[in-house]
């Protein structure tokens, strides 16, 4: 059995590895950056309605994100901003000032500023009906069937039939709540309502070229290695340093690591996941750099430095991810490793200066590919724009790669390491107790 190529195996050897090769995949080449891009044809307005006047939406110097700036490139002209909704009013009039201060205010001289979606719904006139919804709200507020929490259901009733977004992780709220998100997710399915979420690195060139030499070799994936080091000296927001309020750098983080997993591993038994954690009280544990004062975080929500699990897939290939926080600077480390007969697929630092590593069969040296100027914040927003335009000529053309159901099945991952890394601190400090 183990010699044997895929393609000589049984179907039924092939079940789970065809699920994840029917995940949606995009040809490489069609990944074109903004300066190389013309933005969409046509001349009527094409009016999206932003939620969350954040960094996420607007810039920061975080990141290379700002869903702004790639739809004013992507619409052109046609882009109208009808209304930003954020109770940080003030906040939100100045990002609305500075654009419309710019060569873009064309779409952003019109828009209006509400502190709840319900407040623009009333006020709305016929004309501004969106036809894209964006939201860029932090998840606490996302992801749930509780009042207050419930954007993605407030959306499907005042806008049936109206394209969404949703910016990662679908949620942070309670792990008792990810049975609403699949409810969500039903909804959105059922209504047949277009839905992106944002695990932009699925979008990558180097991503997409992944996938095209599995499919295109017939490859079952046998594991995914990935890791994620971020910079903590640079991550300044208090809330993403308490669990109470992120839930934790797995589920609000590592999520687009596990994500990336997911999407060439396949479906996770999720009774499989084992973790461990260097925690904050541990003597490895010490930072020296943190831009957050941590005594104003109660201990029992205070973050892991290291987390590493590792997980079956349902086709049998073995996952693991280990996330630390322990770089300084700017820029993080990550890697992610895919192995399949033969092959090794290896990809290098996604975010700043994607590189892939391949090995193949036949040759012990690895062929080093470079990804300059590609933008998968571009790719997301530019796939999505052109399927809700429902560009015809071309229907192989545009994809959505990460559904809203999917992304609740990586964010059931993302809590199932969480807690397993939970049940080991505690098992440990059982022993440690039983010991003494
Ligand atoms: N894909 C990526 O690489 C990436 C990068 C950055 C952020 N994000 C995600 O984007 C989301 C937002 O992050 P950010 O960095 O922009 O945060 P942020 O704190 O900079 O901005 C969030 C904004 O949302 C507003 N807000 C709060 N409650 C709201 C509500 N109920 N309705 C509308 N607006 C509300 C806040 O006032 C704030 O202006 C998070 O889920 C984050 O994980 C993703």
């Amino acid at each position: 059995m183990a010699n044997r190529r895929a393609s000589e195996r049984r179907p039924s050897d092939r079940r789970a590895s065809g699920l994840s090769s029917r995940r949606p995949s995009i040809d490489p080449w069609r990944l074109v950056p903004m300066d190389k891009t013309v933005h969409i044809g046509g001349s009527d307005d094409f009016n999206v309605l932003f939620i969350g006047a954040g960094n996420i939406m607007f810039g920061s110097d975080e990141g290379p994100w700002n869903h702004s700036f790639r739809f004013e490139h992507k619409l052109g002209r046609r882009l109208k901003v009808v209304a930003l909704i954020d109770p940080a009013i003030e906040r939100a009039t100045a990002v609305l000032q500075k654009k419309c201060d710019s060569f873009v205010v064309s779409a952003y001289q019109d828009t209006r500023v509400f502190k709840t979606l319900e407040d623009f719904v009333k006020n709305m006139a016929p004309k501004d009906r969106p036809r894209a919804v964006i939201v860029g709200s932090p998840p606490m507020f996302r992801g749930s069937l509780a009042p207050g929490r419930d954007i993605e259901m407030q959306i499907l009733k005042f806008f049936p039939g109206v394209a969404m977004f949703i910016e990662k992780p679908i949620a942070t709220g309670p792990k008792s709540e990810i049975q609403d998100a699949f409810t969500i997710a039903k909804t959105i399915q059922d209504s047949k309502t277009i839905c992106s979420v944002g695990y932009m690195l699925r979008y990558l060139k180097a991503t997409q070229m992944m996938k095209h030499i599995i499919d295109e070799n017939n490859l079952t994936v046998m594991a995914t290695i990935a890791r994620y080091a971020c910079a903590y000296e640079s991550i300044a927001k208090p809330d993403w340093w308490d669990k109470s309020k992120s839930a934790g750098p797995i589920v609000e983080q590592g999520t687009h690591f596990c994500d990336l997993s997911r999407y060439f591993g396949g479906e996770v038994d999720m009774s499989t996941v084992n973790a461990h954690s260097l925690e904050w009280d541990e003597n490895a544990g010490a930072l020296s750099k943190m831009a957050v004062d941590e005594s104003k975080i109660a201990p029992e929500n205070r973050i892991p430095r290291v987390t590493s699990a590792t997980w079956k897939y349902d086709s049998g290939a073995v996952g693991s991810f280990t996330h630390v926080v322990s770089l300084q600077g700017t820029n993080y480390s990550c890697e992610l490793e895919v192995y399949a007969d033969g092959y090794m697929l290896k990809l290098v630092d996604p975010y700043v200066q994607p590189t892939l590593y391949i090995r193949k069969p036949g040759d012990d040296n690895e062929q080093m590919v470079r990804f300059p100027d590609d933008d998968p914040f571009f790719s997301e927003v530019s796939n999505l724009i052109d399927i809700i335009e429902d560009i015809e000529e071309d229907p192989e053309a545009a994809q959505i790669l990460s559904s809203y159901e999917d992304a609740v099945r990586t964010y059931e991952l993302t809590w199932a390491i969480r807690e397993a890394s939970e049940r080991s601190r505690e098992a440990a400090k059982l022993k440690a107790a039983a010991a003494a």
